[in-house]
């Protein structure tokens, strides 16, 4: 009884054979208490008719009269005085019956065999083929006296209706017993598939393949589970791509550095070289910095989503202030910037937001033409704050702006490489954008340029 399927068909089966028992027993004491006095009673009317019929009768052939009765479905048995015993139908299978019963009805009492008949459990009195399970009547015939016992002839009464009744119940416990096995294998081969595909799982296999259309719980169970496995699986692949991009991006600064560290100890080398390997070196010691710091920024997003420092602070002064630090590099780049920053304040975490709009200006900086523009605009409404950057810059694809929020994710690799950057910068912008409740859409044109719009909710 080990498995899910036998246990279900044993334990339908018992509790199949249990009920029947229960039933059983309930038609039983119903038949006690309520049939077999009522049997018993038609079955007396029937015997005293045949009684006075003969007392009134006296010509008629006894013999065949009993004969003729018998052969309608009765079993008789009849004693006279001088203790002579004649049989009529079907014989008792036990005739035993009392002396003085047998002395009394001859005097002129009614014997209630049926009535009276001893009750147990498991036997129904009303199949017991025994001379004690009749009516006894005297019967008065030509001045003789008779004792006559009778009663109904069960199986010659119920033959058809028995065999009809057996094969009734025989094809039922059948045809309920194979049901119970299909219907079982069907309720259960769905929780053994489950259990396949955990086990899949725990090996590291994330593609489960598993039907979740049932509507019933099970079917809820597997969905759950099918979600829960692609849900870990996108955690793993992301997992093994941050890994791979990490080592990547640590990788490569550290191989450079490396390299000219070793081209440094030549003595051969002229001023102008050593100058230009130590600018090499200071880029990449830069880059492994920006990386670590963008890294750690990341990771402290991820863990302390609830501690934002909230403070009322000037968004208009915070954009001035950071717009006046870029002078100098939109004026090389010959990028043209404008502005429309109404007086607006925000109740947010300042240090935070900070890196939001750098990141933003910086990408619409990085990623314009010469002799581009930028738009920064605030819109104001009463429930929500809108800033949006607007460039005039490279722009992105569909496809490339499915991805701009991927950590490590970096469009368009031939231009970017020779633009600095992580793909860490818009990761830590949308982190930062939910965490304020807040949302961020971007529109874009690639060759036109790109806008993305912050929402901020103006809640307290
Ligand atoms: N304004 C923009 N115009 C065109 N492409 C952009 C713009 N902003 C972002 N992108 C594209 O999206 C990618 C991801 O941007 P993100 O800011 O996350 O990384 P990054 O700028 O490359 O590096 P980091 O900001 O970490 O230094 C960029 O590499 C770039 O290809
Ligand atoms: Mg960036």
């Amino acid at each position: 009884m080990k498995s899910l399927y036998s246990k279900f068909v044993i334990i339908t089966l018992l509790m199949m054979f249990c009920s029947s028992m229960i039933a059983f027993v309930i038609a039983n004491i119903h038949y006690q208490a309520i049939l077999k006095p009522y049997n018993d009673e038609k079955n007396t009317d029937v015997a005293l008719n045949v009684a006075s019929f003969l007392q009134n009768n006296p010509d008629i052939n006894m013999t065949a009269y009993f004969h003729n009765l018998a052969e309608t479905g009765y079993q008789v048995y009849i004693v006279s005085e001088k203790d002579e015993v004649q049989t009529f139908g079907a014989p008792f299978r036990n005739h035993e019956i009392r002396d003085d019963i047998k002395e009394q009805v001859l005097n002129g009492k009614i014997y209630h065999g049926i009535a009276n008949f001893p009750h147990s459990i498991f036997i129904v009195g009303f199949f017991a083929n025994e001379l004690k399970n009749s009516i006894g009547v005297p019967l008065q015939w030509n001045g003789e006296q008779y004792a006559l016992f009778m009663r109904p002839n069960i199986k010659f009464l119920f033959n058809e209706f028995r065999i009809f009744l057996s094969w009734l119940l025989l094809l039922m416990i059948i045809f309920s017993v194979i049901m119970v096995i299909i219907s079982t294998k069907f309720l259960v081969t769905p929780i053994a598939k489950l259990t396949d595909a955990t086990k899949s799982l725990a090996k590291g296999n994330f593609a489960v393949e598993i039907d979740y259309t049932r509507k019933d719980e099970i079917g809820n169970l597997t969905r759950n589970f099918y979600d829960m496995a692609k849900k870990l699986g996108q955690l793993d692949s992301m997992r093994k791509e941050f890994i791979s991009n990490i080592s990547h991006d640590i990788q490569s600064p550290l191989a450079n550095i490396e390299g000219y560290t070793s081209l440094l100890e030549k003595d051969t080398l002229t001023n102008e070289q050593k100058e230009q390997y130590i600018q090499i070196i200071k880029g990449e010691t830069k880059r492994l910095s920006n990386l670590t710091k963008q890294l750690l920024l990341l990771a402290s997003l991820d863990q302390q989503e609830d501690l934002l420092n909230k403070r009322h602070y000037s968004l208009t002064t915070q954009l001035k202030d950071l717009i006046r630090q870029y002078y100098w590099i939109l004026e090389e780049k010959e990028i043209m910037l404008t502005f429309s920053l109404p007086p607006s304040h925000i109740n947010g975490d300042r240090v935070l937001l900070e890196a939001v709009w750098d990141n933003l200006l910086n990408n619409a900086i990085k990623y314009n033409k010469i002799g581009g523009t930028i738009d920064i605009k605030i819109e104001q409404s009463e429930a929500s704050m809108k800033v949006i950057f607007q460039d005039t810059g490279v722009g992105m694809t569909k496809e490339e702006l499915e991805h701009i929020f991927d950590r490590f994710y970096r469009a368009d690799t031939s231009r970017t490489r020779s633009v600095e950057g992580t793909g860490l910068g818009l990761a830590i912008v949308h982190s930062i954008v939910q965490m304020h409740g807040g949302t961020i859409s971007v529109n874009s044109v690639k060759g036109e340029g790109t806008t993305f719009i912050i929402e901020l909710p103006v809640d307290d």
